[in-house]
């Protein structure tokens, strides 16, 4: 009697832990490791360069407590939803994106959200419910135009003929740009007339290519060129001299990023003005997953410090620039 008694308890027993190993199963299948899925626009630019290795370099510094499963999208919105369902179908802890465009998000991030992964914007917005993204890092691309705008007027001396090399269409970083540059020369510097705005896709070769077009069309009015990047600011600077003008000189350049190329060619006087946008975002962006994955709150906006610089300063500036 007696031993049958115990040989059912150890039965009871055993059954008991079977059971609870099976539960416990997918948390110690879970990685002890940060696991992120980060879907980057392309490499339209100097500065997309810069914020890829920034991320990449942190991720390398951390292998032992970060997994990065990185996607280069060819700035093809489609390839980042893919990337994004692909993420959420491993089970990463945390999504990071760089929008290529603004809209055409909510189906797949009510996907994530639905499986419990949170999004972090990393330097593009996103036009979505505040509630289907934990984080956006980035700048004030308003703010950008604003200052773009201030620094064109004071080139120029209040008024004359601005042409517009915009960023993607449909990105934040265009749309703002360009309202910030609009809204402040409407208040502000009402001399000064944009005599046209095309898209040069945030590449040197399209802006080179769009610039050639706006001086065979407006010979002889131009007075200023505002470009949402410098990667188009330098492609323009290429199509000024090549059609015999002094960039810098004739026709002022103000553009947005900071890279070393634009502080290169402000220290040689062929442009004017740069409006840093930051694209070191890799500190702010595994700090943030890591707060997300332990289940902390991040602010919504984590907002960029950045500067204006000025071709006065830029061979001073250039040995302290790090991207
Ligand atoms: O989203 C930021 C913008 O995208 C940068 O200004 C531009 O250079 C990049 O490609």
């Amino acid at each position: 009697m007696k031993s049958k008694l115990f040989l059912s308890i150890i039965s009871l027993l055993l059954v008991a832990s079977i059971i609870g190993c099976a539960q416990a199963a997918p948390a110690s299948t879970k990685s002890a490791k940060l696991v992120v899925g980060f879907a980057q626009i392309g490499q339209e630019s100097g500065w997309r360069d810069a914020e890829t290795a920034s991320i990449q370099f942190y991720a390398g510094q951390n292998l032992d407590t970060i997994d990065l499963k990185f996607a280069d999208a060819q700035q093809q919105q489609q390839n980042q939803i893919k990337a994004l369902k692909s993420f959420i179908e491993m089970g990463v802890d945390v999504i990071g994106l760089a929008p290529v465009v603004e809209t055409g998000w909510d189906a797949v991030f009510a996907e994530a959200k639905e499986a419990k992964i949170p999004i972090i914007l990393v330097d593009r917005m996103a036009k979505v419910d505040e509630s289907l993204y934990a984080t956006f890092i980035g700048s004030d691309f308003i703010l950008e135009g604003n200052n773009a705008a201030i620094e064109m007027s004071r080139l120029i001396g209040g008024s004359g003929n601005v042409v517009e090399l915009e960023g993607t269409v449909g990105a934040s970083a265009a749309n703002d740009r360009k309202t910030g540059f609009h809204d402040e020369l409407a208040k502000n510097h009402t001399g000064i007339t944009i005599l046209a705005s095309q898209t040069g896709d945030f590449t040197r070769a399209k802006g080179k290519e769009v610039m050639e077009s706006f001086l065979k069309t407006y010979e002889g009015q131009i007075n200023g060129v505002y470009a949402h990047n410098d990667d188009m600011a330098l492609g323009a600077i290429e199509a000024i001299k090549e059609a015999g003008l002094k960039p810098g000189v004739d026709i002022k350049i103000v553009s947005v990023d900071g890279v070393r190329g634009i502080f290169e060619a402000m220290a040689a006087g062929e442009a004017n003005v740069t409006v840093e946008c930051n694209p070191l975002l890799g500190p702010q962006f595994f700090d943030a997953a890591a707060k997300l994955k332990a289940g902390q709150t991040v602010d919504k906006w984590i907002k960029s410090d950045e500067g204006v610089y000025r071709s006065e300063t830029a061979a001073a500036d250039l040995p302290n620039r790090k991207y």
